[in-house]
Formats: C-alpha cells, structure tokens, sequence
C-alpha cells in the first residue's frame, strides 16, 4: 500500500466536517488504495464535540484510515500536511458588520497560512471552503509566500456541481451525460455559471434551452442555491458542500476525464482578463496532480459582462483585506 497521506481539515466538528470527514477516510477522495492519517484543527470550545465525532470515526471502522489526531494548535494540524482543507470559518454573527466578518476571517486565514509554510509537506496543497473562500484563500497565500501559488485552490465546484444539476433537469440528460460546464469568478451571488460551452450527449447545451431560460432562471437558480437551501432547511447546504469539496481534491489529485473539464478558484495569472494573483474560478483540467486553465475558449458577452462584475467584487474584497492589513 502507498504511504498515508495526512489531510489536515480545520472546522471537523461542524456541519460540513460531519460529512466530510467520513467521506475521506472512506476513500472517496484519494482513490480506494491510499491510507488516510487525519488531522482536525478546531476552536478550544468545539473539541469536546469534536471528541463524538471521533469516537464516531473508529465507530465506522475505516479500513483505509490510520489514525486520527485532534487539536486547537494549528502548528501540529498542519505538521506534515498533504491536504489542507480549510472548512472553519467565522460564521456572520448578529449585527456582525461586514468589514468585522473579513477582519475575523483575515486573522484565522494568514495564521493557518502562516503555519502551512512553517509545518506541512513539501507536496501540500490547499483547498479552502470556509467563506468567503475565494478571498481566504488569497489571504492564506499571502501568509505563505514560499508556497508554489498553483497549490492554492478555493471551492466553486459545489456551484458548478449546481450548474449540472439544473442543466440535466432542464434537458431530461443525466448529469454524466454533460461535459464542459463552467463557473466563473467569485463563489458568491456574483459567480458567472456559463453553459455556453457544455455539451449534452454530445450536442451543444445552448440548442437545447432557451436564452431567456439561461439567464432568466438558470444563472440565477445556481447562483442563488445557497440562499434557498437555507431557506428550506434552516441551515447552509452542508452535504453537497462536503461532496464538491471532495470532488474538487479528487479532480485535482486523480485527474479530470480526456474529454471534459472542472472548475476550480485558483490564482490568477491574468486568465481571461482577470488581474494576476486575485483567487477566481476558471475553467480547469488536472492531470498528475496539477492544474491547468482551459485557455482560448470565446467568451459569450453576456458571460464577460458577469465575470467583469464578479472580478470586481473579488478586487473589492481584496482591497477590504489589504486595508485591514490582513495580507502582510
Ligand atoms: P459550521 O459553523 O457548522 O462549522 C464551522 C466549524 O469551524 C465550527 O465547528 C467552528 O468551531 C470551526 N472553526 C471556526 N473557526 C475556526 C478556526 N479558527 N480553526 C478551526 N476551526 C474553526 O459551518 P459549516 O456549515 O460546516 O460551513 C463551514 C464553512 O463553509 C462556512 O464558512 C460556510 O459559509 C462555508 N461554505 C462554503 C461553501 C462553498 O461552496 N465554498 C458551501 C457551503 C458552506
């Protein structure tokens, strides 16, 4: 068998982590041959309920997990990392302003940054999914110069992983059946999820639904899913979130299939218009570990418009943090 990988995931004693965890140490996201060591980073005040989930970990007797080790310091979490997923966040509390929000997560994100350069594996790589995941991720690589930019990455797979969904629905396809789905931009209510180069069953997407169906209901049915989650459920969309963030880590490790790609945040160097080092989605091939942005695709008007706007929120929240002096 293969050396353990040891995968760091901060928030393990939160919604998504109840999911994710299990989901890792069943082999899901590293392939079912590679042993897994986990490591959970959580606040001081969630370790005792981390301790049930770890007790409910040994309780599902993963043949693949080798151990589990828990902790509120982030220098030990990331000793040795392989995987750093970064899931804790500070949630907006009541009359939490926004500025407070990016000021909270600012200060949780360069530390975990500054740790990670300090502590993990010469292979690292980072996936953040605590929001808002785009700008923590910008703010973790600045506290980690050293550390290749192409290892950091921020979830939008979950929105994408949407964008299929409601694709397939429309046009009675399974969502295996559609190739060349993307999402641009900033996981957020500005994200650009963009059909007009997927392919349904081999046809164009765009022969199959209507431009009013486009814009009118499905850019704002994937953009706005988080929000109707909440509604129907009362709390955030954990599950899902759970699943795309190990979709995202088994694209990027395992590959993506010959004829298709994913999307993925990562680090721009100018792709597409947008300003080099800001963390956007794009549209993503992996192979041997790496990623590569899908270059030369034409760019609807419709769909440069939104990104044009999704990448100035992320300018704008990068600004806000740099203010705060969160990014060094
Ligand atoms: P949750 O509130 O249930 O759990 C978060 C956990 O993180 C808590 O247990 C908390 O104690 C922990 N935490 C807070 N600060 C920490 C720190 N400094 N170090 C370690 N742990 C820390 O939240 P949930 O539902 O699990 O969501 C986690 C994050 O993921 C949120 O920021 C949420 O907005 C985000 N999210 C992102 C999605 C995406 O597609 N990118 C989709 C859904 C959620």
């Amino acid at each position: 068998a293969p050396r353990p990988a040891t995968v760091t995931v901060t928030g393990g004693a939160g919604q998504i982590g109840y999911q994710l965890l299990f989901r890792i140490a069943a082999g899901d996201m590293l392939g079912s041959d590679q042993p897994v060591r986990l490591r959970i980073l959580e606040t001081e005040q969630a370790l005792p309920a981390l301790e049930g989930v770890v007790m409910e970990l040994h309780d599902a007797a993963f043949p693949l997990l080798t151990s589990v080790e828990t902790t509120a310091d982030a220098a030990v979490a990331f000793e040795g990392a392989d995987h750093a997923l970064l899931v804790g966040a500070r949630p907006r509390g009541k009359g939490m302003e926004r500025g407070d929000l990016l000021a909270a997560n600012g200060a949780i994100f360069a530390a975990q940054g500054r740790a990670i350069q300090e502590r993990a594996s010469a292979g690292i790589r980072i996936t953040v999914t605590g929001n808002p995941a785009n700008t923590n991720a910008l703010i973790a690589a600045a506290a980690a110069p050293d550390i290749p930019r192409e290892r950091f990455s921020a979830l939008t797979r979950l929105d994408h992983n949407r964008a299929l969904a409601q694709l397939a629905a429309k046009t009675g396809a399974a969502v295996g059946d559609i190739r060349r789905m993307i999402v641009w931009g900033n996981h957020s209510a500005t994200q650009v999820p963009d059909l007009t180069h997927a392919v349904v069953n081999g046809r164009p997407a765009i022969e199959l639904v209507e431009r009013e169906w486009v814009t009118g209901t499905f850019v704002p049915t994937v953009a706005n899913r988080g929000a109707a989650i909440i509604e129907a459920r009362g709390a955030s969309s954990a599950a899902s979130a759970a699943s795309a963030t190990i979709d995202h880590v088994r694209s990027w490790m395992l590959g993506t299939p010959a004829d298709d790609w994913t999307s993925m945040s990562v680090v721009s160097r100018g792709e597409y218009g947008v300003p080099e080092g800001l963390v956007s989605s794009f549209p993503v091939t992996c192979a041997g570990g790496a990623w590569s942005i899908v270059e030369g695709l034409a760019m609807d008007a419709d769909v440069r418009a939104q990104l044009d706007a999704s990448v100035a929120e992320l300018a704008a929240e990068r600004d806000a943090v740099r203010a705060l002096g969160s990014m060094g």
